[in-house]
């Protein structure tokens, strides 16, 4: 693998790690606002992050690169409302889908065929994290302003269960 791909994707490891860092603060969050069901989901998101984290980890591993785990920042934590959290999930999510894609640039440049086919379901899963928070933040600007609505939407949250990732390397 080209140096200059086998950078990239370490670096996407420290930022998979981030997310679910950052996720888990978010569920911090709302557990401190009694909303445990968003808790939940932001929980089983970070968990999801994790593998995500893991499979770039792998998959190097298979390629004989040297993962090299860095140090993770510390997540912002100054949100003023729950919609707030919402709507930075959703620009993390769209941050990460350019970082992906610019790795596809690179591996794609390179002629690295073997990484554009592993990136493919980063592609896909980025899709659904980035409609995933959509969906919840339309969810809220129609149901949360009222407080029966945001318990029902707790409620719903707090169904959410861990599934391993879908790729299998
Ligand atoms: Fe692993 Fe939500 O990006």
């Amino acid at each position: 693998m080209k140096e200059r791909v086998a950078k990239l994707l370490n670096e996407q490891i420290n930022k998979e790690f981030y997310s679910a860092y950052l996720y888990l603060s978010f569920a911090n969050y709302f557990i401190e606002q009694g909303l445990n069901g968003f808790a939940n989901w932001y929980q089983v998101q970070a968990q999801e992050e994790r593998d995500h984290a893991f499979l770039i980890t792998q998959y190097l591993q298979n390629n004989d690169v040297k993962v090299v785990y860095e140090a993770i920042a510390k997540p912002d934590a100054s949100w003023a409302d729950n919609l707030e959290v919402l709507k930075a999930g959703l620009a993390h999510e769209q941050y990460v889908t350019a970082s992906i894609h610019n790795i596809y640039d690179a591996a794609s440049e390179e002629k690295d065929y073997r990484t554009l086919q592993f990136l493919d379901w980063f592609v896909q899963e980025q899709g659904e994290e980035e409609k995933n928070a959509i969906d919840l933040i339309r969810k809220m600007e129609l149901f949360g302003g009222d407080a029966k609505g945001l318990y029902l939407l707790d409620q719903e949250l707090a169904a959410r269960t861990y599934a391993p990732p879908s790729l299998v390397l």
